[in-house]
């Protein structure tokens, strides 16, 4: 922990849990719930594209207002633009929905993703998230963890503790991978994929790091590793990773960063980093 980081009680790191989690689910209803009817693939690119980018902006603009209230002095960092300092050393990084194409294609697999971090959030490498929340509105999952405390799927009434797999064998593992936007680095990350998928059981590749991340923390992946991650992708699957009894790591076993991020056991990790850190 740096200087300018806080020093959050267990009951405080359980109140930003249970903030993250609230809001989380209020974010999710608004973007099934409120969804167009209009919005699909059969629609124009750019009308997809600017109404996607409505209801992104409408679940940053209620994450960004439900924090205000709850706690006006944290700062705020989201995927759609929101950007506030901190005056309490918290601060929020929010992805409205995680898993845009997805979204946009009604392919059950997308999330909103809260966490509180601690550090400076601009800086790679200087920050860290404390508490935390995933929920897919589709599946009604909601994924969530507080520094210290475990990590939890809550679902169907009941919230049962979650655990990465112990696999260390990569020749069995299941990994999940994504792909940025930009083409050439695709092209890049699809070929380490072909490098890697003779090595493995096979590789997934469902279209929301933030549920990737959840998966591995819920033993339903054995690993997942991605370049080009921004933090909003990250936060908050980071903490429920290593809250589910895993590793998360960037290059050179360091923090995580767009560079890289490495997830799974710490066996599973341990073997698949060195082929990915590049
Ligand atoms: C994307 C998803 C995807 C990952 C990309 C991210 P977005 O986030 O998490 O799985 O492969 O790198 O940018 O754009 O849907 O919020």
């Amino acid at each position: 922990m740096t200087s300018t980081e806080p020093r959050l009680s267990t009951d405080e790191i359980a109140d930003l849990e249970t903030i993250a989690c609230t809001i989380a689910r209020e974010a999710g209803d608004l973007i099934v719930d409120e969804r167009p009817d209009h919005l699909g693939v059969a629609a124009t690119k750019s009308t997809e594209t600017d109404v996607v980018t409505i209801m992104d902006k409408r679940s940053e603009e209620l994450l960004r207002t439900r924090l205000e209230a709850a706690r006006p002095g944290d700062g705020l960092l989201g995927e759609e633009g929101a950007s506030k300092p901190s005056t309490t050393g918290v601060t929020w990084v929010v992805d409205p929905i995680d898993g845009t194409v997805n979204y946009l294609y009604q392919l059950p697999a997308y999330a909103v993703s809260v966490a509180a971090c601690v550090g400076d959030v601009h800086t790679e490498g200087a920050w860290r998230p404390v508490a935390g929340a995933v929920l897919n509105p589709v599946t009604d999952e909601l994924f969530h963890a507080g520094l210290g405390s475990g990590a939890f799927l809550d679902h169907a009434g009941r919230s049962s503790a979650i655990r990465v797999t112990a696999q260390g064998d990569l020749a069995m593992s299941l990994l999940a991978t994504g792909f940025g936007y930009d083409v050439d680095k695709r092209k890049r990350q699809a070929a380490l994929a072909a490098e890697l998928i003779g090595r493995v059981r096979d590789i997934r590749r469902a279209g929301s790091a933030a549920l990737d991340l959840c998966s591995v923390a819920a033993g339903r992946l054995d690993g997942y590793y991605e370049a080009g991650l921004n933090p909003w992708d990250l936060a908050a699957g980071w903490l429920i990773v290593t809250e589910a009894g895993g590793l998360v790591q960037g290059q050179a076993g360091g923090a995580p960063t767009s560079d890289l991020v490495v997830a799974g056991g710490t066996e599973h990790v341990a073997k698949l980093a060195p082929l990915v850190d590049r």
